[in-house]
Order: C-alpha cells, then sequence, then structure tokens
C-alpha cells in the first residue's frame, strides 16, 4: 500500500475523530512534514480534512470524486473493479482509453472512469454530452468467449444491470428502450456504448462504455427537452459512486448468469423492465425507415417489429422512437 492509501485509511478508520500529527506521524511511520504533505494532496481530491493546532486532523467528508479507492471500498466484485481502474479529471473518451488499453493486452475486468470527457462518444457517431463531475463516464474492458453476433446481447445485459441498479437505490421509475436507452418518463437518464474488437466467429476484447446523468443541473437547448438526471427527477444530488458499485456488482452477476445459463434469465428480466413490447415505433437504421408495433425483443436480442401491411421484420440495430 502506498503511503497515501495508508494514511487515507487511517484518517477513514478514525473518520469523525482528532488524529494529531505525532500519532500519524507513528502509525503510518512518516515525518510530520510528510504528513502535511500527503493530506495537501488528498484535500487536492476532494477529501474534507480540517487541521487545527494542537487537535492534529480530522476527515469530515470523503472525496465526490470516483476515485479508484472509493470505487473499490466495500464493492462486492470477484473480478471487475478489482484490478485496474484508471481514472482521469479529464479524458477524450472513456471507451478510446479502454480501446487502447485493451489492445494491448489489459485483462478483464479492467475499467476506466473520467470526470469529464472532451469527445465522449454516442451510439451512430453521436457526441455524449459529459460535462464535469455530474455525470457517470464509466468504460468496462471485457473478455467475453462469444461470437460477435452475440455481443448485442451484452449490452442488453448491461442496461438491466444499470436500471435494476438505478431502480433499488433511487426507487425512479426506469425503463429500457430498445437496444439500450435508459429513460424516465421517456427522458434519456443513460446511454451504452458496446464496441467490440473480433475475429469472424470469436471476439478478442469488448468495451462496454456508459454515461449516466446523475448531478448535471442543466443541459443545451438542443438536448434539455429529450434528456434528465436523477438531480432533476429527485430534486438532490446523489452519490455517483454508490450508483457505479451498485451497477458493477449486479453486472458481474448477469454475467456470470448469461455465461452458466445463456441469455434467457437476462432477456426475461430485460422485457420486465421495458414498455416497448405492444408500443408504436418509428426505427431508423442505416438507409432504412420502419414504422409499426413492437412484436417481441427474440432470443438473439433483435426487435421484431409489424408493420402497416402486416409484414415482421427483424432489426438488429437501430434509433427507436415511441410514438
Ligand atoms: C448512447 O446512448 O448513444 C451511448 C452513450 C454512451 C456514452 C458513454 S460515456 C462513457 C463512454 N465513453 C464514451 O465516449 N461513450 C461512453
Amino acid at each position: 500500500m502506498s503511503t497515501r492509501d495508508r494514511l487515507l485509511s487511517y484518517f477513514k478508520e478514525k473518520r469523525g475523530e482528532w488524529v494529531s500529527g505525532e500519532s500519524i506521524s507513528r502509525e503510518i511511520s512518516i515525518s510530520r512534514s510528510a504528513v502535511w504533505k500527503h493530506v495537501r494532496k488528498l484535500r487536492e481530491e476532494g477529501y474534507v480534512i480540517t487541521s487545527a493546532p494542537k487537535k492534529g486532523y480530522v476527515l469530515q467528508r470523503d472525496s465526490h470524486r470516483l476515485l479508484p479507492g472509493e470505487i473499490r471500498e466495500g464493492l462486492e466484485t470477484g473480478v471487475l473493479g478489482q484490478k485496474d481502474i484508471l481514472y482521469f479529471r479529464e479524458t477524450d473518451s472513456t471507451n478510446s482509453r479502454a480501446w487502447d488499453l485493451a489492445a494491448r493486452g489489459a485483462p478483464e475486468g479492467t475499467l476506466v472512469v473520467a470526470e469529464q470527457q472532451t469527445k465522449g462518444r454516442g451510439r451512430l457517431g453521436r457526441d455524449w454530452f459529459s460535462p464535469p463531475g455530474g455525470g457517470i463516464y464509466l468504460t468496462m474492458i471485457l473478455r467475453p468467449t462469444l461470437s460477435p453476433r452475440e455481443a448485442p446481447k451484452t449490452t442488453l445485459l448491461t442496461a438491466v444491470a444499470l436500471a435494476e441498479a438505478l431502480l433499488t437505490l433511487t426507487g425512479l421509475e426506469v425503463h429500457i428502450k430498445w437496444p439500450n436507452d435508459i429513460l424516465i418518463k421517456r427522458k434519456k437518464l443513460a446511454g451504452i456504448l458496446t464496441e467490440i474488437s473480433a475475429e469472424t466467429d470469436a471476439i478478442n476484447y469488448m468495451i462496454i462504455g456508459l454515461g449516466l446523468n446523475v448531478n448535471i443541473p442543466s443541459f443545451p437547448d438542443n438536448l434539455a427537452a429529450k434528456t434528465t438526471t436523477i438531480l432533476m427527477e429527485t430534486g438532490k444530488p446523489f452519490p455517483r459512486v454508490r450508483i457505479v458499485r451498485e451497477f458493477l456488482e449486479r453486472f458481474e452477476r448477469y454475467y456470470e448468469v448469461f455465461n452458466r445459463k445463456g441469455f434467457g434469465p437476462v432477456l426475461t428480466r430485460w422485457k420486465e423492465m421495458t414498455h416497448m413490447i405492444g408500443g408504436r415505433v418509428q426505427v431508423e437504421t442505416l438507409g432504412r425507415h420502419y414504422e409499426g408495433v413492437v412484436q417481441d425483443i427474440d432470443a438473439d436480442g433483435v426487435l421484431i417489429l409489424k408493420d402497416g401491411t402486416g409484414k415482421s421484420h427483424r432489426i438488429f440495430s437501430g434509433d427507436v422512437n415511441l410514438s
């Protein structure tokens, strides 16, 4: 453990209690000036540590940032987040960072997280609005034993884990819109971007990025009408780290179920969390437009739509508008 980590866990152990510089220096085996230097650094990371002459130091509040140590604290996963978590105050896109890491051999379970993205990417070449501090911008690296055509199932699995985590923690009525949006009252709260590197019949690695609007206070005009945040829905900011942990734990459980029992149980849960089946939709795919009623999401995660002439279409990917 680094000196920083030892000092922080000492402060956490004594949370709310004054601890003298002398006792810290004895417990951690560092000089008093090193204590001071590390306290300054922890404050820069967002920890609220008060100091007073004759009393010493007291940890008043943990950092609000999505620091790796904060994510790992009490995280009940076997793999996800238990290896490397790369943290950026600012990066172009966590998916792009993860892509580079995976190409250099980063193992399954590696995470990339950022406070802000300058080139956050959405599906279909769109941008993902990623201002500092208020959102979760998180990417996971996976190395599943799947064929490329099964990759969309993992996106649906991600949506189930995220929707359940949000429902459990906030009680908000979240719904999934095929394939990967999390909505509250038809407004978008979160999106998922899955990218794969694959051979013809095997995936080398899979990058799953999620963007979640947690404490963002407002959106630019072009997004305002169709986007929402937890802050807007509840009137209160929500600790982002709790959502990250809950999501990772649920994702890992579903991922194990998927590997052991197949996609059935995941799909069943997905269908329970959508309002789409039986609803009228318009779908834009590359070069085609469909309108009709959603019949089902089939065992491959494909959208089955019946158009006005009664003809059924299997739609593998696209952008859905609910009518
Ligand atoms: C969508 O609904 O269009 C998908 C949005 C995915 C956004 C996330 S934010 C973290 C990760 N990094 C990116 O550049 N994109 C994904």
